[in-house]
C-alpha cells in the first residue's frame, strides 16, 4: 500500500529502468514472435509452467509474453499502483477478457448504467447470448441500489463494474463505497479508468482490476487502438494461463511496435492531462457562467464534485472531458458544425483524449447502442454533445471560437430543423474546383442572415438550401474565403449539390481562368469521379449583369454587389447571393454526374 500514497508519476520513473539493447535510452523493440531455447528440455519445462521469462527461462511465443509488451505492462502496473498489467489489442479487449477471467456461465454482473457503449452492449446482450452471464444496470452514484443489486443473486454476482467517471454524462464513481459493498458480496470491484489516468488512482480505493482503453489519453494521437488490464499478479497470470486464459485463448494481443509506441508516450501523459484539465476546466466555468448546461466534474455544481476532489491525485487537474446539453440533436449539430466548420476549434469525430478537440453527439454515436429507454435512464439526451478538450491553440482565441458557437446556437430556434446543405470547395490556381467537403448544416459558416434566409426561400419553396465556401490553396495555404447561399427549389435536386455559388476574394484568386471547353465540360459533368466542376470564369469577364456582373450560370440572375436579396432563377431556383469580399465574383456551378438534363449552352 505504500506504494500507492506515491504520485502516479513518481510510481512511473522510479521503477526498474529499460535500456535498449544497444544502450540506447529507450527499451528495444522485439518483433520476433517466437524465441529459441538453447537446451530442448527447455520448451516442456515452460508449457508446464515451471519456468518463465522470469523464473529461470526464456520468452517462448508472443502472444503469451513478449518483452517489450510487458516493459509497457510494468508502466502501466506502476502507474496503476498494482502489482502487474496485461495490455492488450483495444479496450473492449481488456473489458471482455477481464469479465470473462472472472465469471463463468450462469454467472451475475452488476454494473453502471452508464458506460461507454460498447460495454454496455457487452453486457447487455452479448454476454447473456453468449456465455450465459447476466448484468443488472444501476445508478452507479446510489449506493443502495448497487447494494439491492448486489444482493439479488447470492453467490453468483461475481463484478461490481463502472468507470470511474462515467462515459458519456461524467458520473463520478464513489470507488471506497463500490469497493467495500463489492467485497461484502464476494465480488469483485472492476473500474474502467480511461477518462482519468494519472487524475485518479482507483486501487487506491480498494478496486480489484483496472481497464485502460490505450486508445483514448494514452495514445494522445488517436492513431493507435489498444487497452489494459491492471491488477494482482495472481490475476494477470490467470489471464495467460496456457489452458484457461482468455488472453492466451482468445488472443487479444497487443503488437510490441504498439507497446513501445505507448511506452514512451507515457511519460508525458501527465503533462497532457494537466492541460486537457486546466482547459476543460476554463472552457466548463466560463460556458456555465453563459447559463449553459454544462456537466464538468471540476465544477462545484456537479453532484460529485466533492467526491471527485477527494478521489483526484493533486496536480493532475479533474479530467478532460466536458458534457455540454443544447437540449436538441439540430442545435447541438449546429454547434458542433460551427466549431469545426468555422472555426476549426476541433473536430466532429468519435472518441477521446486527443490532441484536439473532438465532440460528438453520444444518443447518436458512442452510446448508440443504448435504447430509448437505457439512454433516458442513464440521463444522456438527444443534444448532450460530449467534449474532450484538446491541448492546442492559445486558450483565449479558443474561448472566443467556443463562446461564438454557443452564442450563435442558442439563437436558434430550438425546433430548427437542418434547411442547408453546406460545400466547401478549393479553387486551384489553374481554375479548377473541386469539392472538399458537404453536409446537411444549420450555419456551418458565415453570418446567420443570408443563411437563414436562404433556408427560408428554399423550404418556401419546398426545396434544399446549398452553402458554399470557396477555398483557395496556395503558398499561404487554404483560406476560406467567402461564404453564399443558393436555395434549391426543385426536390428532385435536393441533396445533389446541384448550384453553387460563390465569391472568392482577388487576391487569392488568379484572374485569367479559362472557362471549360463545352465538351471538356459535358465530360466533367457526367464524369463520377468529379461532380463538382468549375464552369464559369470570373464573371466580369463573361459579360454584363445588372451590377456590371454577366448573365451567371444556369440562367440565375446576376447579383448585385453586395446585394442580400432573394431572387429567383430562369429555371425558378430562389436565389440568395451576398457578396461578403471586394473581389472578382466567381460562380461554380454543381451538377451531380448523373444529371443528364445539362446542356452546356447553360454555362458558357
Ligand atoms: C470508457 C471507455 N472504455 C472502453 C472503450 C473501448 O475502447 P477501445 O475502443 O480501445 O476498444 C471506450 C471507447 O470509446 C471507452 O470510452
Amino acid at each position: 500500500m505504500d506504494s500507492l500514497r506515491a504520485d502516479p508519476l513518481d510510481r512511473l520513473v522510479s521503477g526498474k529502468r529499460e535500456f535498449g539493447e544497444f544502450g540506447g535510452v529507450n527499451a528495444s523493440v522485439e518483433i520476433s514472435t517466437t524465441f529459441t531455447v538453447l537446451e530442448a528440455d527447455t520448451l516442456p519445462a515452460i508449457f508446464n509452467g515451471e519456468v518463465g521469462p522470469e523464473k529461470g527461462g526464456c520468452y517462448v511465443y508472443g502472444r503469451a509474453f513478449n518483452p517489450t509488451v510487458r516493459h509497457l505492462g510494468r508502466l502501466l502496473a506502476a502507474l496503476e499502483g498494482c502489482e502487474a498489467a496485461y495490455p492488450c489489442s483495444s479496450g473492449m479487449a481488456a473489458i471482455s477478457s477481464t469479465l470473462m477471467a472472472l465469471c463463468n456461465s450462469g454467472d451475475h454482473i452488476v454494473a453502471s448504467n452508464t458506460i461507454y457503449g460498447g460495454s454496455h452492449a457487452l453486457l447487455k446482450t452479448f454476454l447473456p447470448t453468449k456465455a450465459g452471464i447476466t448484468t443488472t444496470f444501476v445508478d452507479i452514484t446510489d449506493l443502495d441500489a448497487v447494494r439491492t443489486a448486489l444482493q439479488q443473486n447470492p453467490g453468483r454476482t461475481k463484478v461490481l463494474y463502472t468507470e470511474v467517471v462515467s462515459n458519456p454524462t461524467l458520473r463520478v464513481a464513489d470507488l471506497r463505497g463500490l469497493a467495500d459493498l463489492a467485497h461484502g458480496s464476494g465480488a469483485q470491484l472492476v473500474v474502467d479508468n480511461t477518462f482519468t489516468p494519472f487524475v485518479v488512482t482507483p486501487r487506491q480505493f480498494g478496486a480489484d482490476v483496472i481497464i485502460h482503453s490505450l486508445t483514448k489519453f494514452v495514445s494522445g494521437a488517436s492513431d493507435i487502438i489498444a487497452g489494459a488490464i491492471c491488477g494482482s499478479t495472481a490475476f494477470i497470470r490467470s489471464l495467460m494461463d496456457f489452458h484457461a486464459g482468455p488472453c492466451m485463448l482468445l488472443g487479444p494481443t497487443m503488437d510490441p511496435r504498439v507497446a513501445s509506441e505507448l511506452a514512451l508516450r507515457l511519460p508525458n501523459l501527465a503533462l497532457r492531462m494537466q492541460e486537457h484539465g486546466r482547459r476543460a476546466a476554463a472552457f466548463a466555468t466560463r460556458l456555465e457562467a453563459l447559463g449553459a448546461a454544462v456537466t464538468y466534474p471540476g465544477l462545484p455544481s456537479h453532484p460529485q464534485h466533492a467526491l471527485m476532489l477527494a478521489q483526484a491525485n493533486e496536480g493532475y487537474g479533474l479530467g478532460g472531458l466536458m458534457g455540454l446539453d443544447l437540449g436538441t440533436p439540430a442545435r447541438a449539430n449546429a454547434f458542433m458544425e460551427r466549431l469545426q466548420n468555422r472555426h476549426g476549434f476541433g473536430f466532429m469525430a468519435v472518441s477521446l483524449g486527443y490532441f484536439d478537440t473532438l465532440m460528438s453527439l453520444s444518443a447518436v454515436s458512442t452510446s448508440s447502442e443504448l435504447s430509448a429507454k437505457d439512454l433516458a435512464s442513464s440521463g444522456i439526451g438527444g443534444g448532450y454533445v460530449r467534449m474532450s478538450i484538446g491541448i492546442t491553440g492559445n486558450l483565449e482565441e479558443r474561448w472566443k471560437q467556443l463562446e461564438e458557437a454557443y452564442l450563435f446556437t442558442t439563437q436558434l430556434d430550438p425546433s430548427a430543423t437542418v434547411p442547408y446543405r453546406a460545400v466547401k470547395v478549393r479553387c486551384g490556381p489553374s481554375g479548377t474546383v473541386e469539392q472538399l467537403l458537404s453536409w446537411p448544416s444549420l450555419g456551418s459558416f458565415g453570418g446567420q442572415g443570408p443563411l437563414e434566409a436562404a433556408a427560408a426561400a428554399a423550404e418556401g419553396a419546398g426545396g434544399a438550401a446549398v452553402v458554399a465556401a470557396a477555398v483557395v490553396s496556395g503558398d499561404g495555404g487554404e483560406e476560406v474565403l467567402e461564404v453564399e447561399a443558393v436555395a434549391l427549389s426543385d426536390p428532385a435536386v435536393d441533396g445533389d449539390d446541384s448550384d453553387v455559388s460563390s465569391v472568392p476574394s482577388p487576391s487569392l484568386i488568379p484572374t485569367a481562368v479559362p472557362p471549360l471547353p463545352p465538351p471538356q465540360l459535358v465530360a466533367a459533368l457526367k464524369a463520377p469521379a468529379s461532380p463538382f466542376v468549375r464552369c464559369q470564369s470570373p464573371l466580369s469577364r463573361v459579360g454584363a449583369g445588372d451590377n456590371g456582373a454577366p448573365a451567371a450560370a444556369d440562367g440565375i440572375a446576376s447579383p448585385k454587389k453586395d446585394s442580400g436579396d432573394v431572387k429567383t432563377s430562369s429555371s425558378g431556383r430562389p436565389v440568395k447571393i451576398r457578396r461578403t469580399g471586394s473581389g472578382e465574383i466567381h460562380y461554380v456551378a454543381l451538377r451531380s454526374p448523373t444529371a443528364e438534363q445539362v446542356t452546356t449552352e447553360q454555362y458558357v
